[in-house]
């Protein structure tokens, strides 16, 4: 599947093929989807990755999930909105949970396309339309509780580095629904989002490797001082 002309078309190709309607397409990461080119798509990848260590001031935060809210309606190339990381061990909110990057992501990017000195200013309503012309980059593949969010935020686009499946595979402990599984069930909503999984995932993978396997090498800049699997900045 490539070249997919809109997100509506995209979304109508994926929902086909949950109906039984041919067998399972899922778009190869390195095509040009929506107008993006891969290329693109894999810089906004990496910031998701980067926004981890410059939020949190740490190269290797253990529970490694970043997320960046980027406007590809502008341009192809895009322009970023607001990006998130875990903040739940912050807030104590546990609807911040350590795969959360994405929640914290849309709270902060409500804050900044509300904030009435920002650059957005936008009201209540505005800020929620928005979303429809927003993607979401997210290095590690959401929870369903994340997932669901996405949909209900009515996000035009949801690209994930990561899967579920590795993540689980690596000792991550998952509820076991899929994005794909999510965004079926989620037809009955007024708005449609583009589903993009595995882009970069030979980068995002290295994040969440390391911490339940004292084998895998450390992140740069950091190394095992102590045993288990936490790892410490050099
Ligand atoms: C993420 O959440 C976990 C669990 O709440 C916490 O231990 C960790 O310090 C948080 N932050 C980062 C950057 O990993
Ligand atoms: C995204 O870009 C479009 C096209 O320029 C613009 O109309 C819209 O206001 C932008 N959205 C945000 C939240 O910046
Ligand atoms: C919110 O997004 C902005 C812009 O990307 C970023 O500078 C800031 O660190 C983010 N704040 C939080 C709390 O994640
Ligand atoms: C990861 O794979 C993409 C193509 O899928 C490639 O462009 C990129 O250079 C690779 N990254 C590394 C670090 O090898
Ligand atoms: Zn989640």
């Amino acid at each position: 599947m490539v070249n997919m002309k809109s997100p509506t078309i995209f979304f109508s190709l994926l929902i086909a093929s949950f109906m039984g309607t041919g067998p399972a397409k899922v778009a190869d990461p390195t095509s040009t989807i929506d107008g993006v080119s891969f290329e693109t798509r894999a810089r906004w990848m990496r910031l998701a990755n980067q926004a981890l260590s410059d939020i949190s001031g740490s190269p290797c935060p253990f529970a490694a999930f970043g997320t960046v809210i980027i406007n590809h309606t502008d341009s192809p190339v895009g322009k970023l909105i607001c990006m998130g990381i875990n903040e739940s061990h912050k807030t104590g909110n546990p609807t911040l949970h350590a795969d959360l990057g994405e929640i914290a992501a849309i709270n902060n990017c409500t804050d900044i396309l509300t904030d009435p000195q920002g650059d957005f200013r936008l009201t209540a309503s505005e800020a929620q339309n928005a979303f429809s012309d927003l993607s979401v980059y997210t290095n590690a593949e959401s929870c369903p509780m994340c997932a669901s969010a996405i949909r209900w935020a009515g996000f035009r686009e949801y690209i994930y580095g990561t899967s579920i499946a590795i993540l689980t595979e690596k000792g991550w402990g998952q509820i076991q629904i899929s994005s794909m599984e999510v965004f079926a069930a989620s037809y009955d909503l007024p708005t449609q989002t583009g589903l993009i999984g595995n882009v970069l995932s030979n980068e995002t993978d290295p994040y969440f490797l390391w911490q339940y396997n004292p084998a895998y090498p450390c992140p740069k800049g950091c190394s095992r001082r102590l045993t288990g699997s936490t790892l410490n900045p050099t």
